[in-house]
């Protein structure tokens, strides 16, 4: 079947992986009331079209920092990219590398930072941090992404816990992978997915799990003893922002903020930016929707930092929504990862590209030369 849409990947993806790792990437928290309401914002928004512009073509060329990019796109970390496809994150990195874009690591993939640098030499690594309660650890795992060449530390402040997640509990999905009945029945029943993923980590280098978390936690048996250690923090606060403010020399950026205030005290901290995000729908069931506080935020805070947004992108027409909303540059999570499913690097490759040209032709549509352009004209 020819995939020519988000839909079309997304149904490829979910035909090839088990069903508890499929839930885990595409479904949100609680009564995933944020998911519907991140597509409602989205799908409220229109643009008003200038006809009769006597240009053909559209430039979406972007500033970040002291870089320009060819799209204001950056994949979003997403923990376990790695169980989507071998070696996941590296492949998201290489596709990165090819379309130009930054690839944000998630502190929770399969394969570490190190070892995506190896497989990835040419792309542009962010990290994205999860500060950990043992702090040392979380210090070390910086001083591991400076090594690996990372520019840009992506602190997610909107993650205090894991989220709940009844239909994980159901079907048997965890990590470490913990054998279940349920679960090895759902695996044995994607037997390409077994084949080219979980079979070949086993031979290779085990049973895959988080890359970046000490020995201890990665088998089951010693988990207990030392997950204290890697819990994501749930006090952490400005202080600890302060904190990492000395340590990190490369840019800083917060991700997950929702308010004005929490904008204002980030730009006032000097951070170099935002990403306005519900985290997918994935964490707080009843957050506001992005595309409902980017214009106050970047009212606010937009002419000294960079404000970037993400969530819902399935469309080129969703992302030039927040950009005509006023952010710089968007995130995207789901897309990649519907990518790699349905057909590995090149699949991650193909549906990034569908999003760019969905998003030239809309800005064409639209009668934007570019996303200036889009700004001015406007929402209807
Ligand atoms: C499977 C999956 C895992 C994710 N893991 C992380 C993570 O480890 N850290 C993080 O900051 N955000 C994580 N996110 C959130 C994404 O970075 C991003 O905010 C979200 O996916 C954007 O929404 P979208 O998927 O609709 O594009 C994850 C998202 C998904 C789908």
């Amino acid at each position: 079947m020819q995939l020519l849409n988000a839909d079309d990947y997304r149904a490829a993806a979910r035909r090839h992986l088990p069903k508890g790792l499929f839930e885990y990437i595409d479904r949100g928290t609680e009564a995933e009331l944020a998911i519907a309401d991140i597509r409602r914002s989205l799908d409220n928004i229109r643009f008003r079209p200038s006809v009769l512009t006597g240009h053909a073509g559209s430039n979406m060329t972007t500033s970040l920092f002291d870089r320009t990019y060819c799209s204001p796109l950056i994949i979003a970390p997403t923990a376990l990219a790695g169980l989507v496809s071998h070696d996941g994150e590296t492949k998201l990195a290489r596709v990165a590398s090819k379309l130009g874009i930054p690839f944000c690591v998630s502190t929770q993939s399969v394969t570490s930072i190190d070892d995506i640098r190896k497989g990835a030499p040419e792309a542009e690594l962010w990290l994205q941090l999860y500060v950990w309660r043992n702090r040392d650890l979380t210090w070390g795992l910086l001083d591991r992404a400076q090594k690996a060449g990372v520019s840009t530390l992506v602190i997610t402040a909107d993650t205090p816990l894991s989220p709940k997640r009844d239909y994980n509990q159901r079907n048997g999905f965890s990590v470490p992978f913990v054998p279940s009945l349920r679960g090895v029945w759902d695996v044995a029943t994607r037997p390409k997915w077994l084949c080219s993923v979980m079979l070949r980590y086993l031979m290779t280098s085990g049973m895959p799990t988080y890359a970046h978390y000490l020995a201890e936690f990665k088998t089951a048996i010693t988990r207990a003893a030392i997950a204290e250690d890697v819990k994501i923090e749930s006090a952490i606060s400005w202080a600890d922002i302060a904190e990492i403010q000395k340590r990190w020399s490369g840019r800083i950026i917060i991700k997950g903020v929702l308010s004005v205030d929490d904008a204002i005290r980030a730009r006032d901290m000097g951070i170099d930016g935002i990403v306005v995000s519900s985290h997918g729908g994935r964490n707080l069931d009843v957050a506001l929707a992005p595309a409902d506080v980017l214009p106050e935020i970047v009212d606010a805070v937009g002419a000294e930092m960079l404000v970037m947004a993400d969530s819902g992108i399935r469309r080129g027409s969703d992302a030039l929504k927040y950009l005509a909303l006023g952010c710089r540059a968007v995130m995207v999570g789901r897309l990649p990862l519907y990518g790699l499913a349905a057909g590995g690097e090149q699949g991650a490759l193909d549906i990034l590209t569908m999003l760019i040209d969905e998003m030239h032709s809309n800005l064409v549509f639209a009668g934007a030369k570019d996303i200036d352009a889009l700004r001015t004209a406007g929402i209807a």
